[in-house]
């Protein structure tokens, strides 16, 4: 008898010395070689252990790295969870002024890491799909600073809650404390920066789990905040890990562990407070006056700034005011410029600074104050343009193509109703304007032309073919191809018609385009298509062969108004090479004119159907297949394109069409680059 008895003490003394040797632990501030650290946590040199940092949407988490048993394996019936005790100090401290959030929560979890968790609300323990799912057999107590996980609970923003698999909490309080004696709650603010202490006790055989809070500077309070009767047999597995998980999300602020304590059967050890580390300022001047001596020196010093400031607004700066008042869907735009850079920029879009006029807006040369950059700044002053919103969406996809025949669009700025589009600077102006120059002593040489044009139709099949999606072009010609430094052409204004589609009604059909360039069928339907643009690239293929716009106003004889007829006439005649620019003075290969001047014609083809890809002509031009073009060319009547004739004069005069014929659009050939140029020559 003697002997069984001292052998179940035994046994029991055994068990207490097992369970205490591996389940309880105390850490008056920490160490990095102890806890395994995830995410965003680091552990400071003072020891305190950090969770959050001030990014919104990181998840930070800290757990004691050896597995504690929760049950008493020695038993065979069907087991009860063990008692245990935990208490720790926090501190949560957000940034400056305002709120932040969310939380963090003591979590008793079977792993250390939660792959696919959330921030936020699910303070990187859970996540939408496996949140109250019986299965996680996790335990946790929240210390949440934001209200309203799921409306019906959770509703008070300073608050903890003891949440079984679950973010919605089974029970939730104030974060308080009563004092000692009374059924008075003292309120204690999570957030205040200041260390709080906290006791979680789970009793085993009573199946109860108690919360308490205090200042840390407190004694314990002789009741618990929470008292609930929660069985956590269930929920708990044998083994199991302790720790913490904090998440920020739109809001964001520190949480620090500064110390923690744990147990199984048993009460935790106090903490040493003399030895735990002082949770950082940051922002925060404990001392209630000098807070109150920096609010009152900051509102003065605001108020005589912006006393200064509106007097300077007013009587000095007063023509560039520049405020900014953005709304929320442009700040998540990144290719949107300050209009403060631009206005510097363009020296206040000074007319000197102005480079060139078209349909859409006037442009001006600018340097970038930061970097240094030239750009081309169009500038859209449209009182009427609606929908200026979808635009920018519009734009911003727009600014992410990138090709060496486009001028590339680098972003964008809205004022007012302003639009500001800003472009790379293409310093040798428009094609337009060297090819119709009267200056005599420069001209562009077929070399180049034919190279320009090839160029040009690259950037047009990269718009139609190669990007991620359709672009159509809606306004080729010659104003809008830009030549840079290396006698490149470049393709300007891509998508930008889509402005004034944005911008009317839509109860009348208009076309957008610039006549001589506007294919027949988009007269008819008001439908711009790839085929449309491969009709205005054919009428810019003749522009360069025979140096004249789209419509020979200098030939004598009135029949002859559009240049497709000219060109055909003189192919009919067999004389093709007569529409040849006179310019060349002969100096150019003719097999090369020939194709550009066939290309021309079957591109601007008045039935779409004939009309090539942008492909085939990208082909074409490369030699790697003959044009088809003599029986596309004989079957064209040259009466029919006096039908376009009549029609084209018959729209201008009503205001169905937005007029921009041969308007230079970004860039001005100036007469020292007309000489660089011709050096190049
Ligand atoms: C952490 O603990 C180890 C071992 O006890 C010690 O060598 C080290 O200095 C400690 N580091 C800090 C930062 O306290
Ligand atoms: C932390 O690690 C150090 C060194 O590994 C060890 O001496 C110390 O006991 C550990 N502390 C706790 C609370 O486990
Ligand atoms: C916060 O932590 C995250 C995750 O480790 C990190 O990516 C981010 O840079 C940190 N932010 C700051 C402000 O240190
Ligand atoms: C578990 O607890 C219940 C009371 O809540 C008790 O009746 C039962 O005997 C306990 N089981 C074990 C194995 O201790
Ligand atoms: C587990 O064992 C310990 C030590 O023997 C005991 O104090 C405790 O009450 C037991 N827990 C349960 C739930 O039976
Ligand atoms: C949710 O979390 C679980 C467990 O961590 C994970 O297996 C699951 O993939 C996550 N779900 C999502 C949608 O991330
Ligand atoms: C906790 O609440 C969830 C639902 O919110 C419920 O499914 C679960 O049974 C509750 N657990 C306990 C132990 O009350
Ligand atoms: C929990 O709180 C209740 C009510 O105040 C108290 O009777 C009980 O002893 C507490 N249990 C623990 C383990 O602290
Ligand atoms: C409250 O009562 C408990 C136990 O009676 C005691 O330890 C503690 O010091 C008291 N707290 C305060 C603030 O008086
Ligand atoms: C707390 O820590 C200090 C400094 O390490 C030490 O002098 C003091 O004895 C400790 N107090 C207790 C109660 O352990
Ligand atoms: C925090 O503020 C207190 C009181 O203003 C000051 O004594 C202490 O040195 C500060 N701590 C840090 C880490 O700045």
């Amino acid at each position: 008898m003697a002997a069984y008895i001292s052998l179940a003490s035994l046994l029991s003394l055994f068990t207490v010395f097992a369970a205490s040797q591996s389940v309880k632990f105390v850490y008056n501030g920490f160490n990095e070689t102890n806890l395994t650290l995830v995410g965003a946590t680091v552990i400071r040199p003072s020891g305190a252990l950090k969770l959050t940092n001030k990014s919104h949407h990181v998840i930070g988490s800290a757990f004691h790295p050896i597995p504690i048993p929760m049950f008493n394996t020695s038993s065979s019936a069907a087991p009860n969870a063990s008692s245990f005790s935990t208490s720790f100090v926090f501190a949560i401290v957000s940034p400056s002024s305002s709120k932040g959030g969310f939380g963090f929560a003591f979590t008793l979890a079977p792993a250390m890491q939660f792959p696919g968790a959330q921030d936020g609300h699910y303070l990187g323990i859970l996540n939408e799909t496996n949140d109250g799912d019986s299965s996680n057999h996790i335990f946790m107590v929240e210390f949440d600073t934001v209200a309203g996980f799921k409306m019906d609970s959770d509703t008070q923003g300073n608050h903890i809650g003891i949440n079984i698999n679950n973010m919605n909490p089974n029970a939730s309080e104030p974060a308080a404390y009563f004092v000692n004696g009374t059924n008075k709650k003292r309120e204690v603010p999570l957030e205040s920066g200041k260390a709080i202490y906290a006791w979680i006790d789970y009793d085993g055989v009573k199946k109860l789990v108690n919360v308490t809070i205090a200042p840390v500077d407190f004694p314990k309070p002789s009741r618990p905040l929470m008292s609930e009767s929660i069985d956590l047999s269930p929920v708990l597995k044998n083994r199991m890990y302790a720790g913490f998980s904090a998440a920020t999300g739109q809001k964001a602020s520190f949480h620090y562990i500064l110390g923690w304590s744990f147990r199984v059967n048993g009460m935790a050890d106090r903490l040493n407070l003399s030895r735990l580390p002082i949770p950082p300022n940051e922002t925060k001047s404990s001392s209630k006056i000098q807070i109150k001596k920096a609010l009152i020196a900051t509102f003065c010093a605001v108020v005589v700034l912006f006393l200064l400031g509106t007097l300077f607004t007013v009587f000095i700066y007063r023509p560039t005011k520049q405020f900014e008042v953005l709304e929320d869907w442009e700040l998540d735009c990144p290719h949107r410029f300050r209009y403060r850079d631009l206005n510097t920029a363009t020296k206040g879009f000074k007319d000197s600074e102005l480079i060139g006029v078209g349909g859409f807006g006037k442009v001006y040369k600018g340097v970038l104050p930061n970097t240094g950059a030239e750009i081309a700044v169009k500038k859209i002053s449209n009182n009427s343009v609606q929908g200026i919103r979808e635009f920018a969406a519009e734009i911003e996809s727009l600014g992410r193509l990138r090709h060496k025949h486009l001028v590339n669009l680098q972003g964008w700025c809205k004022r007012k109703n302003d639009l500001l589009l800003v472009y790379d600077y293409i310093p040798n102006g428009s094609l337009a304007s060297i090819l119709f120059s009267t200056k005599k002593n420069f001209v562009l040489s077929w070399e180049h032309r034919f190279n320009i044009v090839k160029g040009i139709a690259a950037g047009l099949l990269y718009l139609h073919e190669e990007w991620e999606q359709v672009v159509i072009h809606r306004d080729v010609k010659s104003s809008n191809v830009l030549i840079d430094a290396d006698m490149n052409g470049r393709l300007g204004d891509f998508g930008l018609a889509r402005l004034y589609d944005h911008g009317k009604h839509s109860h009348t059909t208009h076309v957008v385009g610039t006549i001589g360039y506007i294919a027949p069928e988009l007269i008819q339907t008001g439908k711009a298509s790839k085929s449309s643009d491969v009709f205005a690239y054919g009428v810019l293929l003749l522009e360069v062969a025979c140096g004249r716009g789209p419509i020979v106003h200098e030939v004598p004889d009135p029949g002859h108004v559009i240049l497709v007829n000219w060109v055909i006439e003189c192919l009919q005649m067999g004389r093709i090479l007569d529409a040849v620019d006179p310019k060349l003075n002969s100096m150019y290969v003719v097999e090369e004119m020939e194709l550009v001047l066939g290309l021309g014609l079957i591109c601007s083809h008045p039935k779409p159907e004939t009309r090539p890809t942008m492909r085939e002509v990208t082909r074409y031009l490369n030699g790697d297949e003959p044009v088809p073009i003599s029986n596309t060319i004989s079957s064209v009547d040259s009466r029919q394109f006096d039908d376009i004739t009549t029609r084209f004069l018959d729209v201008l005069s009503t205001d169905m069409i937005t007029t921009s014929y041969r308007s230079s659009s970004i860039g001005k050939m100036s007469s020292s680059s007309f000489d660089s140029a011709r050096q190049l020559d």
